[in-house]
């Protein structure tokens, strides 16, 4: 298979479109992705959350030292300080700095994510954790008459064998199961939207699907450790 390319970033020039994504993930999801990654770094005190936008991940932690990360300025504002503005690829901390790193639904803007995924396992102190999120290439099929979704550099599908070029000790936490209903057809058109279906795709699903519509969630957390 050819090398996918990244997932294009519009987060500073359209940063409206991930909000609203992440409000109707709120509002009709039966599943809470942050409580779920929250539930693998109990242990864990000082956390660097690498893509950390507005701050979703840090809101569900609050008992947590979580220091936010990411490229998109618009973003890094709005996350509660700590927060330093970088890439993944270049993280501007020192070696066994970290309990834990998080990079949720991020990994697929790199060419390369092991380059991120090497920054991860150096800032990490010896025995910390990485926790990777991400969703998969099959994810909500009810849509794919409407769109199509080319392959990512991490799509949940090979995920896990990415990680593994450079942790060696990764465990799998998958989800398939039918976790958002939509109530409207409005909200059908703006869920499509806020996934960068084109608006005349978006309407047409938005016209011919049946409300409420329950759309099936593929993805997967990943775990992995560096080695204590
Ligand atoms: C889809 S959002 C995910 C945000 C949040 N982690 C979540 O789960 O909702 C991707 C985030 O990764 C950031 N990002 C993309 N490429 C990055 C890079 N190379 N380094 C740091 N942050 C990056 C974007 O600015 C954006 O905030």
């Amino acid at each position: 298979m050819a090398t996918p390319d990244a997932v294009p970033v519009d987060y500073d020039s359209n940063p409206d479109r991930y909000r609203s994504g992440a409000r109707l993930s709120k509002a009709y999801s039966q599943a809470n992705l942050y409580a779920r990654v929250a539930s693998h770094l109990t242990s864990a005190d000082l956390v660097l959350d690498v893509g950390c936008a507005e701050g979703v991940l840090r809101e569900a932690m609050p008992d947590k030292r979580v220091i936010g990360l990411d490229m998109a300025i618009t973003f890094l504002r709005n996350h509660p300080e700590p927060r330093v503005q970088a890439s993944a690829t270049a993280i501007p901390f020192q070696d066994n700095t970290f309990d834990a790193v998080t990079t949720l639904n991020m990994l697929y803007h790199l060419a390369d994510p092991t380059q991120a995924l090497r920054e991860a396992k150096r800032v990490l102190k010896p025995g910390g954790v990485l926790v990777a999120s991400t969703i998969a290439r099959s994810d909500s099929p009810e849509f794919s008459a409407y769109r199509e979704r080319p392959p990512s550099p991490f799509d949940a599908e090979e995920a896990p064998q990415v990680v593994r070029t450079v942790f060696d000790d990764v465990e799998v936490d998958a989800w398939d199961a039918p976790l958002i209903t939509l109530p409207t057809a409005e909200s059908i058109r703006d869920y499509l939207l806020a996934r960068r279906v084109a608006e005349e795709a978006a309407q047409r699903a938005a016209r011919e699907l049946a409300v409420p519509l329950t759309v099936t969630k593929r993805g997967a957390v990943l775990i992995a450790r560096k080695p204590a």
